[in-house]
């Protein structure tokens, strides 16, 4: 391999055949004689455009046809063509400088074109170089030339990231990797399921119950996760109620009324709030905004005055934290739209409590088509207030656009499978973390079940990894009706 050109940080290197190269592969340009080493990956690969290639192209035959007839090549020239024909152009982006055995950031210097000498860098090597297998590790797969890619939980702590690709293409495969690699680690996870296929995260495929068996907490909304008014304090509800609800201004004034009312009298409870409403002496079209909204609670049957069938999410949060770490699993597939905003919005409303008192330390979110049933506010939340409380949020979509642009630009760790669409290849190249040609040129080409890692997670050194088989109970699929016809599992 040779170097033809560099441009900015992109260099451009010649190759031969018989010196094959990925996409996404690394190369390592040494010049021994500055004594220090550029370090570049393969972003796109194409044929060496010699001037009158198409000419030579057009008159010699094709090698494959029979030749009949006399040589007519005594000086065998036509090996060289042959060779210069199929000459290939790599495009490729510098990463860094490797000195001393240290990468550092300098990517302003030119290697010599005569001199230094162009080779593959092993993923192994570069892994180790960056520093990449250190740490609290989540085995994420293998790389195109067999290195086993980990990545640091420490890495995914205090940070926002987004997992993105088309449909079918194993983003929450991905997601349950990371979320039980977090759960080993002793991390405290809080999952929005929309379709419901967390729920039996804590089973291998043929049903038997995993060592996290006892770590996943699923909590169906009406059915086996239902609280009280005692727990839904006053900051809670108004959030449900101008959120999830939209309770205008005026009858949110005096529904704050009626509640201190009710908490000072200690009957906090459905049925009192139900009275309360109905007796209050305001407008009547503040009332029958109260009634409305305290309709869609009650039909919820997400609320209960029955104590003993109530979940207390913060004694639930203490015990996953103090037995080491588990996973709580907000099932939300038989939950309706309006419905799911409520529980949402008092989950959220209640972590947040919980984590400005310190009661738990940090917790992970999972949120899965966020755009379902997430109020515009929260994604500026998400990458300012709620960071700072310790909830650090993972955003899980195959409709890149349903993501806040701010979120792209604050993500510190992207998750890319395959998308073709220019339109979303665009948005997900706006990220911060992103060199946009690398994301376009090789997210394009990713097959099914791999995953271009960029971010803190792979210290900047966009890799791609094949993601690993995980042996645990897949819900979610897609239904089909021709199943047999298709050949599907
Ligand atoms: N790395 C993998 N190894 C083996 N099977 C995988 C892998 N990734 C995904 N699968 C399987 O492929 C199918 C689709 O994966 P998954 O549900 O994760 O895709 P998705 O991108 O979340 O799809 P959707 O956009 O529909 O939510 C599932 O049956 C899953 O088990
Ligand atoms: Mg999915």
């Amino acid at each position: 391999m040779r170097i033809f050109k560099k441009v900015g940080n992109t260099l451009h290197v010649l190759s031969f055949p018989g010196e094959e190269v990925e996409k996404g592969g690394y190369l390592i340009v040494e010049d021994k004689k500055l004594g220090k080493s550029m370090i570049a990956q393969v972003i796109d690969i194409q044929f060496a455009n010699v001037p009158g290639m198409m000419e030579e192209l057009l008159r010699s035959p094709n090698t494959d046809e029979v030749a009949q007839g006399e040589d007519s090549d005594p000086l065998d020239i036509m090996s060289h063509i042959l060779y210069i024909q199929d000459a290939r152009l790599l495009i490729c982006k510098i990463y860094g400088t490797l000195v001393d055995g240290k990468i550092c950031p300098d990517n302003n210097w030119l290697p010599s074109r005569t001199h230094s000498s162009v080779k593959k860098l092993p993923t192994e090597t570069l892994l180790n170089l960056a520093g990449i297998t250190k740490g609290l590790l989540i085995d994420l797969g293998v790389t195109h030339d067999k290195a086993p890619l980990s990545i640091d939980a420490c890495e995914m702590d205090g940070r926002l990231n987004i997992i993105t690709g088309k449909k079918g293409t194993g983003k929450s495969h991905l997601s349950k990797l990371l979320v039980l690699g977090l759960v080993q680690h002793g991390a405290t996870v809080v999952i929005l399921d929309i379709n419901g296929e967390y729920t039996n995260l804590g089973l291998t495929e043929d049903g038997t119950k995993t060592e996290n068996f006892e770590k996943i907490h699923v909590l169906s909304p009406g059915e086996n996760f239902k609280v009280t008014l005692y727990q839904t304090n006053l900051y809670v509800i108004m959030r449900i109620l101008t959120y999830a609800l939209n309770l205008p201004g005026t009858s949110a004034r005096e529904f704050r009324h009626i509640w201190r009312a009710l908490e000072e009298s200690g009957t906090v409870t459905l049925h009192e709030l139900g009275g309360a409403i109905n007796r209050s002496k305001c407008n009547q079209h503040v009332r029958d905004a109260m009634y409305s909204r305290y309709y869609a609670m009650v039909h919820s049957g997400f609320f209960t005055d029955n104590m003993a069938e109530a979940v207390d999410l913060e004694a639930l949060l203490k015990k996953i934290e103090n037995n080491g770490g588990g996973a709580i699993v907000i099932n939300l597939s038989n939950t309706s739209p309006t419905d799911r905003q409520i529980v949402v919005e008092f989950v959220l409303a209640k972590l947040q409590e919980i984590l400005s008192q310190w009661k738990i330390k940090a917790a992970f979110l999972f949120a899965e088509e966020a755009h379902l049933y997430l109020r515009e506010t929260y994604w500026d939340d998400a990458v300012t207030r709620m960071r700072h409380y310790g909830l650090f949020t993972t955003f899980v979509t195959n409709q890149p656009n349903t993501i806040n642009e701010n979120i792209y630009r604050q993500a510190d760790n992207i998750f890319l499978l395959n998308f073709v669409n220019e339109h979303d290849l665009e948005i997900v190249s706006r990220a911060a973390r992103v060199d946009a040609e690398t994301a376009v040129s090789i997210v394009r080409d990713l097959p099914p079940h791999h995953c271009l890692v960029l971010g803190k997670v792979v210290k900047d050194f966009p890799i791609i990894v094949k993601i690993k088989p995980l042996n645990i109970q897949t819900l979610g699929k897609t239904r089909y009706f021709f199943k047999e016809r298709k050949n599907v599992d």
